[in-house]
């Protein structure tokens, strides 16, 4: 029986998705050797009510300096950013010098935008090379991970934050009661964080399976997070529903007392109590999307039909090696990283070209890994629809569009 890293109750696995390597760990087509695998399997705590991986897995070696990973690689998540950096501004302008701390800013997050504004900031960063990118925009950086040991630094070093702003990384983090710790030390008494990740709710309706990633330690609700935050000496005082990333949840706590608790917090939990149930049954939807995707591709496959991957996410580490799709049913998948072109994906050996690839010539179908940003990738290879192409979704259900 696995124990909550939140509570020490009881983990029950409600989906198992096998052998998996870390999911950003692209390899040289050269250096196929020693690849590191674990089982990726998910469950949530009968106690907290927190879902969270089974398995251990060490951040150290995923949050290194070479973590591929590119927020600024989407134009909409780049614009999310700088409508985000606008609103968080908005709501510490009140305050004399106001300080404002991204936690995971990768190469810029809300940052250039606060520079350009002139508010104080920092970013807080593992890996070195995207926060040097970031630096590149204007930021103020530390490469480090966000702790006790950081955040006591930095509130030495620039005085307590107004605000702690963190984008796909609270979730990131095995150790969850340090971030709390981090922000207690480094906060102001009214000070507030604010963080964004997957909402496991939209992840069971989508059947969002790929969602399940080494770095996603913890797929939150606002129940969970609401529980886990009250453990960790703070509130949850807000959340809002937001569509990027295949659906997530912002979320701000504060200290106890400290700010009104708004109408949204009851309202999620009351959603959340119908959405729940829906675990039971979500393994067995999984299998059926895998079933239904190796059956189209080799049936496309055996038909002569060509078809290649279009964006090598995180995402499709899970869904390659869960469903053991390899360069023979995909010989490529473009993706506009240059930090993971010539590399082969994770575990299944998948090479990665540039987007140039993708029409050269065009494939008759492309598979779209990248579908949280469909709406972008479509319109930029509108191209390849008018010359006949289609794409294949497997999230909600798998289908040619
Ligand atoms: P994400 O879903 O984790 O944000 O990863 C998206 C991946 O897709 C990332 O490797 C960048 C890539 N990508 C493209 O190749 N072209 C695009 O137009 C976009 C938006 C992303
Ligand atoms: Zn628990």
């Amino acid at each position: 029986m696995t124990r909550c890293r939140i509570c020490s109750g009881p983990v029950r696995e409600f989906l198992d998705l096998g052998r998996q390597p870390r999911s950003d760990a692209f390899l040289p087509p050269g250096e196929l050797d020693g690849e590191f695998f674990f089982r990726l399997a998910v469950g949530v705590c009968g106690d907290c009510g927190m879902a969270q991986l089974t398995e251990p897995v060490p951040a150290e070696a995923m949050f290194h300096r070479e973590y591929p990973y590119r927020t600024s690689q989407s134009a909409r998540m780049s614009e999310h950013f700088a409508r985000t950096a606008r609103r968080l501004m908005k709501s510490v302008r009140d305050r004399p010098d106001p300080f404002v701390v991204e936690v995971g800013c990768n190469d810029g997050g809300i940052l250039p935008t606060l520079a350009r504004a002139g508010v104080r900031h920092l970013g807080v960063d593992p890996s070195g090379r995207a926060a040097g990118e970031a630096a590149g925009r204007g930021a103020r950086v530390l490469t480090a991970f966000f702790d006790k040991a950081s955040a006591a630094e930095i509130r030495s070093a620039e005085g307590p934050a107004d605000l702690v702003f963190s984008a796909n990384t609270v979730s990131h983090v095995p150790d969850l009661a340090s971030v709390f710790a981090g922000a207690d030390l480094l906060l102001a008494p009214d000070g507030r964080m604010v963080f964004e990740d997957p909402y496991l709710a939209d992840v069971l309706a989508r059947t969002a399976f790929d969602q399940v990633i080494d770095e996603h330690v913890y797929l939150f609700t606002a129940a969970s997070v609401r529980e886990a935050a009250r453990r960790f000496g703070f509130e949850l005082i807000a959340v809002e529903p937001l569509d990027v990333h295949g659906g997530q949840l912002r979320f701000t706590v504060a200290r106890p007392g400290r700010h009104p608790v708004g109408g949204t917090v009851a309202e999620a939990l009351r959603r959340e109590e119908r959405t729940v149930p829906a675990l039971d049954g979500f393994a067995a939807r999984v299998e059926r999307a895998r079933d239904e995707l190796v059956t189209l591709l080799r049936t496309l496959r055996d038909d002569g039909r060509s078809v290649v991957g279009y964006g090598a996410t995180a995402k499709s580490a899970t869904v390659t090696n869960y469903c053991g799709i390899g360069p023979d049913l995909l010989p490529f998948i473009c993706d506009s990283t240059p930090a993971k072109q010539g590399l082969v994906t994770p575990g299944t050996h998948i090479p990665v070209r540039p987007p140039a690839a993708f029409a050269d010539p065009y494939p008759d179908f492309a598979l779209l890994f990248a579908w949280n940003h469909a709406e972008e990738i479509m319109a930029k290879e509108h191209a390849f629809g008018a010359a006949g192409g289609r794409w294949i979704r497997y999230v909600p259900d798998v289908r040619i569009v």
